[in-house]
């Protein structure tokens, strides 16, 4: 095999298009030499939302600008690439399709291996950029799309121990902030607002705490938040309200994530316990802070993606493909985007009116 192999990575699954270039390294640690992400905020802001047919328009617009900016600041010329890794799902088809089918054309002009990575691998694997990790390791998954608890038991070798039954964690930051009038994305903006309140001042709802083991649900929280929404008036008040919701949510992190590190001394007796918290709401420092605290209670080492790496990028893409590119697990170009990608495909569908926990 190459000696220490350069890989391509490709991510388009939603509104980020990114390009990013590393290189395998004796250390274990691969060195990143370029990671360009280009967010598309300013032309969803107006919608609250992303809007899919503007997105993939803007992939289409940007990622040659991107590629060759990433080739640039890499100093790497085309014909060093020992394979192409771009994300294949979960995320919107027409978005994905940009960063499949460039990642395709690439490997297939240079003659080198092509790889599709499902883009929660790269969130798992992405404290894998700044440190060594050994397999089996917990990992909370908290990101726009997605909340889970699962086990990573090696590449490819998930164990999904609890799931969200309604919204995503950082929807339900941004949907809460869209309530406050902020603009989109908001978790960020939101944690701000949170830092300036009293988080005692409003009591919500801390939905299934005590049942459903490692399973999560925030919807609760939303319908919670409109209502005390229309009978406050005050910027105090907005601040209080945000500062609540933030301490409530650290509040079910605690007790969910306490549960999962039983779910996983259950089955892993005598192994180190490392917690990855990863995905872009890993970017939160209090949720980070109060996932810290149940760490050192519980003899976990909380590991924490650079806040740079936690939201998407394609480092942590070309990460789970240097890794799958050393096992020589290589995909052919008929490969076709997956939308609803799962990580545990063993793992039951758990969203939606009559759900049995
Ligand atoms: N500091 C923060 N506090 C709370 N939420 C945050 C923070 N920073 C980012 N987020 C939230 O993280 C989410 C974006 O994360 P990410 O880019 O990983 O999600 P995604 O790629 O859209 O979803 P998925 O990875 O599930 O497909 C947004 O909902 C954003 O509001
Ligand atoms: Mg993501």
């Amino acid at each position: 095999m190459t000696k220490n192999p350069i890989i391509l990575g490709v991510e388009t699954s939603c509104d980020e298009t990114a390009i990013s270039i590393i290189q395998d390294h004796e250390s274990g640690i691969p060195k990143i030499l370029s990671n360009i992400v280009s967010s598309q905020f300013d032309i969803h802001k107006e919608f609250g939302g992303v809007v899919p047919e503007l997105a993939a328009r803007s992939h289409v617009e940007k990622i040659n600008i991107i590629a060759r900016k990433a080739f640039k600041e890499s100093g790497i010329s085309l014909g060093k690439i020992s394979a192409v890794a771009s994300t294949v799902g979960p995320g919107l088809i027409i978005c994905l399709s940009v960063g499949l089918n460039f990642g395709k054309a690439v490997s297939s002009s240079l003659n080198v291996p092509f790889i599709g990575i499902n883009h929660l691998e790269g969130h798992a694997l992405s404290p894998k950029l700044q440190q060594n990790l050994e397999y089996p390791y917990l990992l909370l998954l908290i990101s726009g799309g997605h909340s889970q608890y699962l086990i990573v038991n090696g590449l490819g070798k998930y164990k999904r121990l609890g799931t969200t039954i309604d919204d995503a964690l950082g929807e339900a930051y941004d949907k809460t902030a869209k309530i406050l009038g902020i603009e989109f994305p908001g978790g960020p903006k939101l944690e701000k607002f949170a830092e300036e309140g009293d988080p005692y001042k409003f009591k919500l709802p801390k939905p299934i705490i005590n049942k459903g083991g490692c399973n999560l649900s925030f919807a609760g929280l939303k319908t919670a938040i409109l209502k005390i929404s229309k009978e406050i008036n005050t910027e105090k008040e907005k601040f209080d309200l945000a500062a609540s919701f933030q301490k409530t949510i650290e509040e079910i992190l605690y007790v969910k994530t306490k549960k999962a590190f039983e779910e996983f001394k259950k089955i892993n007796e005598s192994v180190k316990c490392n917690f990855v918290i990863a995905g872009g709401v890993a970017a939160n420092k209090g949720i980070r802070n109060k996932l810290n605290e149940v760490s050192e209670e519980n003899n976990f080492r909380a590991i924490y993606p650079d806040i740079k790496l936690c939201g998407d990028n394609a480092a942590m893409i070309a990460m789970a493909g240097l890794e799958r590119f050393k096992n020589n697990q290589f995909n052919e170009l008929d490969l076709q985007a997956d939308p609803r990608m799962p990580l545990d495909i063993n793992a039951k569908f758990l969203k939606g009116a009559g759900v049995k926990l």
